[in-house]
């Protein structure tokens, strides 16, 4: 048996792209992605993922279901094994009573890895709080530079005492083994003696995202020129640098409440905003950002932005690894903070509310920001200029075509006009890069397919004849019922107006209109349930069910071809480059969704007057269903009038 709660890590932190992509070559295709299905032979791919919503299904087999589920379909493993193998992927100590003798060792070195660092940093916590020392010369400093006693107790911070090995001593006492407290890099040998590490340091703790202590960063008090201001964990079972972002664990319910990630580089600014009441911060810890590092942000949100000191040559070196975030599909703005501060002393000095609006007035969106740097640089200097278009063009190449074609279109054109280059030129040559980009990615894996094929600018094309088959056995109704059900599943807990979910108003209108597929009635009655309860009901809440029908239902309902070719009809409203990244389809999906699903039923009401007027029998009962139908059919223009007008700016 596996304990619940090691279920409940795993389930949090597996991310189902990174999961399939082991064993599929996964291509990002609208907002999803496509590979090759595993489970049946096929040439032309139709087997889709979707990150966001931690599922995938072939539409080509029909096979569907969650990480675990493929990871037991495709290894042919218990749904222990699965577990099993998805918690030593991420590093997560199983618990339970027998286990492989590999596995064991590795959640061993984890447990006792967590909870030396538990108990140090309760031992830390408390030497700040709780001693003269600690009162005097660290909860001191922290004080006189602003941080108050609530946001210190929050994050957990300590003081490691300056004397050879107080900590140390404590740990022997408490009979924690050598090998592992040194793993810590707590405490290091000395002449056969353990001393500690952070002496006369404040601990800064690291939290993974099930708030477990992961590892630590030890500040200097003050300034000293000789010893460096910060002293890191080393990489140990639990300490994976590459995956790190300071603060998430207090962070992320916020990040995803106001679906932004905000980024800094210090411990301290993480602190510096909490305070100040913005929490929806991560920090980095000063290095450039890894792939690990952004797919965790993009589990809570696709928006980032990242808040720099305004000094020159970190920011360069930051843009460099950006390219990533765009092939990642987020949106990425960056701000300056004024040379001489940072996020920490400048929120500070402005106070919550003008820090916020400095930050809504001054982010720039990535590429114009590179855009604007890289012809500062070059000044009049030609080759440096072509440079310039080639390393922007190469950055709009990285945008997939498929999910985000209006976004890239929109680029080229602001990027054009600030270059003052024809808007076709820079279209080519982003086409080049884009072409030079698949081949390589051909080239590796190998695929069938040409790279002008791929290229071509036509949607995907990803109605296969089995897609169309499932597309004819969504009988009429079936289609509008699923599509509201898909909308409460996205958005319904999203805001619709004054104190309403969208959840709220969808309910209200379809009041006294059932639904007519039994299937589609129990989930909305299952969806229903945990709305009035609290529970905060969404497609990843319903991954984990119990009901293995309402499961695939979900999936079915929440990724299915339409999806994509939705997303390819969606225009940008307004010019302003805000306006490619924020645009939020919610309401007017909602609006729509219950649209379709009236226009359905007025159809229906329509065919049955139709049928009462040729089969009445006096002229007075015909001329009542003719007004009938007069008016069914001035609701239904109303309806289609409504259709697609965005209702909220
Ligand atoms: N850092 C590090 N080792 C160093 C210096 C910095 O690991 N020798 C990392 C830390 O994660 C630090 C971040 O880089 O938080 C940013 O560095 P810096 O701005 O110098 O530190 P702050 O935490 O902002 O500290 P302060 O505001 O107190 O100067
Ligand atoms: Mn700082």
């Amino acid at each position: 048996m596996i304990a619940p709660e090691t279920i409940r890590e795993v389930t949090d932190r597996i991310d189902i792209v990174d999961v399939v992509g082991e064993f599929v070559k996964l291509r990002r295709r609208g907002s999803n992605y496509l590979g090759l299905c595993p489970f049946h032979g096929e040439k032309t791919p139709s087997f889709n993922v979707s990150q966001s919503k931690g599922i995938f299904k072939c539409f080509g087999c029909g096979k569907s279901g969650n990480a675990i589920t493929f990871v037991m379909e495709h290894e042919k493993y218990s749904y222990v094994e699965a577990i099993k193998w998805l918690a030593r992927r991420y590093g997560i100590a199983v618990e339970e009573t027998a286990m492989s003798e590999e596995a064991r060792e590795h959640m061993q070195a984890a447990e006792s890895l967590y909870i030396i660092n538990g108990f140090a940093q309760k031992f830390f916590h408390e030497q700040l709080l709780g001693t003269e020392e600690g009162e005097q010369i660290a909860l001191s400093y922290l004080k006189e530079r602003g941080f108050n006693r609530p946001i210190i107790e929050k994050f957990g911070l300590g003081y490691n005492p300056d004397s050879p090995d107080i900590f140390a001593q404590a740990a022997v006492k408490n009979q924690y083994s050598r090998d592992v407290l040194m793993k810590t890099g707590l405490v290091r040998s000395y002449q056969d003696r353990l001393q500690d590490n952070y002496r006369g340091r404040i601990i800064f703790p690291i939290h993974n995202n099930s708030g477990k202590v992961i590892g630590f960063g030890a500040r200097i008090i003050g300034k000293k020129d000789k010893a460096p201001k910060y002293i890191n964990t080393p990489e140990n079972e639990i300490y994976i640098k590459s995956r790190i972002l300071y603060g998430s664990y207090f962070a992320r319910h916020t990040i995803d409440k106001e679906n932004e990630c905000l980024l800094v580089e210090g411990y301290t600014d993480v602190l510096g905003l909490a305070q100040a009441g913005i929490e929806n911060v991560v920090a980095s810890g000063g290095t450039s950002l890894t792939i690990e590092q952004l797919r965790l942000i993009k589990k809570y949100t696709q928006n980032l932005t990242i808040i720099y000191d305004g000094d020159k040559a970190g920011v360069k070196a930051a843009l460099r690894g950006l390219d990533m975030a765009l092939e990642e599909g987020l949106n990425v703005r960056l701000v300056l903070i004024p040379d001489g501060e940072d996020p920490d002393s400048y929120v500070r000095q402005l106070g919550a509310d003008q820090f916020k609006e400095f930050i809504q007035k001054n982010k720039k969106d990535f590429i114009l920001f590179q855009l604007e740097i890289l012809m500062k640089d070059a000044g009049t200097d030609i080759t440096k200029k072509n440079d310039a278009v080639n390393r922007i063009a190469e950055s709009l190449s990285k945008i997939s075509k498929a999910e985000d074609f209006t976004k890239q279109q929109e680029y080229i054109r602001q990027c054009s006009d600030v270059l003052k280059i024809d808007e076709h030129g820079l279209t080519n040559l982003v086409n080049k890069y884009r072409r030079d980009n698949l081949s390589k990615l051909e080239k590796k894996h190998h695929q069938g397919k040409s790279a002008t094929e791929i290229d071509s600018a036509a949607p995907p094309d990803i109605e296969t004849p089995a897609a169309e088959q499932e597309i004819a056995t969504l009988d009429t109704g079936n289609i509008q019922e699923r599509n509201l059900l898909r909308v409460l599943l996205e958005f319904g807990l999203k805001p619709w107006k004054d104190n309403w979910t969208i959840a709220d108003y969808i309910f209200d209108e379809i009041q006294g209109f059932p639904f007519e597929h039994q299937d589609n009635e129990k989930l909305l009655e299952y969806y229903r349930r945990s709305y009035n309860e609290g529970s905060n009901p969404n497609t990843a809440s319903f991954q984990y069910i119990e009901d293995k029908e309402m499961q695939e239902l979900v999936v079915a309902i929440t990724l299915t071809p339409y999806e994509i070719s939705r997303r390819w009809d969606e225009k940008i409203p307004g010019k302003k480059s805000d306006s490619i990244v924020d645009r939020d389809v919610s309401k007017q999906d909602a609006q729509n969704s219950v649209i379709y699903f009236k226009l359905r039923k007025i159809k229906q009401m329509l065919e049955i007057t139709q049928k009462e007027i040729m089969e009445a029998d006096d002229f007075e009962d015909q001329i009542k269903q003719l007004h009938i139908q007069k008016h069914l059919k001035q609701e239904e223009k109303n309806l289609t009038d409504q259709l697609g007008t965005v209702i909220f700016k």
